[in-house]
């Protein structure tokens, strides 16, 4: 799958881009599909804000609910003071998870196939499994800066397997928020552990290591055409900037563990015995 300059590159950066990855059709079908989940989800008292920069807020039943669903969750700027939606509803979306690798017909087709497994093998997972998937939305105007983090911080497995499978289904520009990356910086140690305390429902950030996050001097960032596959280890550090465009900017990521690997009884993300995790084939 990967040549060995692509190896290396990974090795020595952290992350790859990988343009041209999913074909056009697939991308289309994708957004489309991903407007129809849009369209038939109705808010409610329920709906559960998502903001990153305040991480309590994710601190919620809602979050841990949609571990085996397919759950809606709002721009922190969507709503006014009362709750009520300031912009229609299909440019409100912050993101749409966590199972839609194993509950939505088409992304049950998206997120699995040989060339994904023989990617991830070629990145070091030799028992891949997918915990989750992600529609991210980063919505004209509105679109929330995601700040700098590693990925490896929601899915702790000893030894860090982590790999972040991220997939742009519009093309991502510096005007629409697109990925910024240290390359390199895969080998900072892990600054912070999302836990949760399982039996009290309870999540919280933990700091672990005072190295400072970067900052987009030293940074680069990821500009990628729809269809591109950006793929990162958990260590990575990256960040988004808002979207002040007027263009919107769709994403869809997986998140992979090792199955070798132990995985954290606190990780937020647990699976039932009945839905159990699986590979990409
Ligand atoms: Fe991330």
């Amino acid at each position: 799958m990967l040549s060995p300059e692509q190896v290396q590159a990974w090795q020595r950066d952290g992350y790859l881009v990988l343009p041209g990855f999913k074909p056009a059709a697939e991308v289309a079908a994708a957004c489309a599909r991903a407007r129809a989940i849009v369209d038939a989800f109705e808010p409610d008292a329920s709906t559960s804000r998502f903001s990153t920069q305040d991480r309590s807020k994710l601190a919620d039943a809602a979050l841990l609910a949609s571990a085996e669903t397919v759950r809606c969750f709002f721009e922190e700027e969507a709503l006014d003071a009362s709750g009520r939606l300031r912009v229609p509803k299909a440019e409100s979306i912050n993101k749409i998870g966590h199972a839609l690798h194993d509950r939505d017909p088409v992304f049950i087709g998206f997120s699995h196939g040989p060339e994904l497994d023989a990617l991830a093998r070629d990145l070091g997972l030799a028992q891949p499994q997918v915990w989750q998937s992600q529609l991210i939305f980063k919505q004209p105007r509105i679109g929330g800066v995601v700040d700098w983090h590693q990925d490896g911080s929601f899915f702790l497995t000893t030894p860090q397997t982590v790999t972040t499978f991220w997939f742009a289904l519009e093309d991502a520009t510096l005007a629409n928020g697109c990925l910024w990356v240290k390359p390199g910086a895969q080998h900072d140690a892990l600054r912070e552990q999302y836990v949760c305390d399982h039996a009290s429902g309870t999540l919280s950030m933990q700091p672990l290591d005072r190295t400072p996050w970067p900052t987009t001097e030293g940074s680069v960032p990821l500009p990628a055409a729809a269809g591109t596959l950006v793929v990162f280890g958990g260590q990575l550090p990256h960040y988004s900037a808002p979207n002040r465009s007027e263009r919107s900017r769709l994403a869809y990521t997986l998140h992979a563990t090792c199955g070798t690997a132990a995985y954290a009884p606190e990780n937020w993300l647990q699976r039932s015995p009945a839905f159990p995790v699986r590979g990409f084939v």
